[in-house]
């Protein structure tokens, strides 16, 4: 990260939404392992006029590598952009196999039980981080890389093709916490679990990084009402709310809660909207060792960080904005049908102002 980058929560001016026709999409790749809240992750970047998704590349995480690419190609067809590729990548960590995958909480099948129609698309033949690199050296614009699954592929990406690494515009990882504890151990969250010694590589690579961890996400709840908002308004809606109805089931049962936090949805609308979160420069480190801390995210809150491997971790969120933009966008795909991008922006955008 920069050491020029704001160091303290800023309210965000009027920015470039208001003009999209004039502005240049931002290229997005997302790195993922649908999983109920990717799938709702990717469907909001397709819905969004500020990005062009231009490569899907997916990890193993929340159920096997070749369940999250299947889920991918699906999801990118049920939106009508089976044109987006998807390229495959790690089946598994990088040192420790991820003990446990997650079907408890996204079906065994990574999509709370619904069965899309399959895509007519085939993966594309190159390895993820080989994609990557493609698009990274190719990119006229600097790429953003919304990577919400475990970290493998991206250390990959810096292992293989440094060069390439360094032309991220900007990485927005859905990962860790700083005061919230785990939600996979008492420690640790998912994704960061799933492979330490990867995102102990990521965090302290100097990339432009956004840490979006469960201080942000947690308090974001998509609740059942708002559910309702967006499932009668067409058929891919509908489907994204089927996903919704096995996490429903198990915050229910886990938390007792009638609402469902979408984690990676909140990490791509900051990659969609820069500064929808409150983020302060700090030193973060990633425990990887093998007691109970394993996974944890240690996050220095004893001040900002001017060093250059500092990490711009979120710490403010208008969660009420952040899910009405998210319910808005899946209203603008309520159609389904083969389409092009959109060009014009809906009001229903995180607010301008960052709650604190
Ligand atoms: C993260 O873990 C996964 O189960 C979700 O898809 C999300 O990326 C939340 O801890
Ligand atoms: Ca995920």
């Amino acid at each position: 990260m920069t050491s020029g980058a704001p160091a303290t929560p800023r309210r965000v001016g009027p920015v470039w939404w208001d003009d999209p026709v004039t502005r240049t999409r931002t290229p997005l790749v997302i790195d993922t392992d649908p999983g109920i809240d990717d799938a709702l992750a990717i469907l909001l970047a397709l819905a969004s006029p500020e990005v062009d998704l231009r490569l899907v590349t997916t990890v193993h995480g929340n159920v096997e590598l070749a369940q999250t690419t299947e889920n991918a190609l699906r999801v990118l067809h049920l939106a009508g952009r089976s044109d987006v590729p998807v390229a495959a990548g790690a089946g598994t960590s990088l040192v420790v196999p991820q003990p446990e995958r997650a079907g408890h909480v996204h079906g065994v099948a990574g999509l709370g039980g619904v069965v899309l129609p399959p895509s007519p698309a085939a993966v594309d033949p190159r390895p993820a981080v080989t994609a990557l690199a493609d698009l990274l050296t190719t990119s006229e614009e600097p790429v953003t890389v919304a990577a919400i699954g475990p970290l493998t592929n991206i250390a990959l990406l810096l292992a293989v093709y440094p060069g390439a690494a360094a032309r991220i515009g900007r990485l927005i990882v859905m990962g860790g916490s700083a005061t919230r504890g785990g939600n996979v151990t008492a420690a640790a969250e998912f994704n960061i679990w799933a492979d330490p010694e990867a995102a102990a590589v990521v965090l302290r690579a100097g990339l432009p990084t956004v840490l979006v961890g469960l201080d942000v996400t947690l308090p974001t709840v998509l609740t059942a009402a708002d559910i309702a908002r967006f499932a009668a308004a067409g058929p891919v809606a509908a489907q994204a709310a089927a996903f919704l109805g096995q996490y429903v089931d198990h915050a229910r049962t886990a938390y007792g809660t009638d609402g469902v936090v979408v984690h990676d949805a909140l990490a791509l609308t900051e990659a969609i909207v820069p500064g929808t979160l409150g983020t302060v420069l700090r030193d973060v480190v990633v425990d990887t060792g093998p007691g109970a801390g394993r996974g944890q995210t240690l996050v220095d809150r004893r001040a900002a960080s001017t060093a250059p491997d500092a990490v711009a971790v979120a710490e403010q969120v208008d969660s009420e904005a952040a899910v009405g933009f998210l319910v808005g966008r899946l209203v603008d795909l309520a159609g389904g049908a083969d389409r092009a991008p959109q060009t014009s922006g809906r009001d229903t955008r995180p607010s301008d102002t960052i709650q604190s």
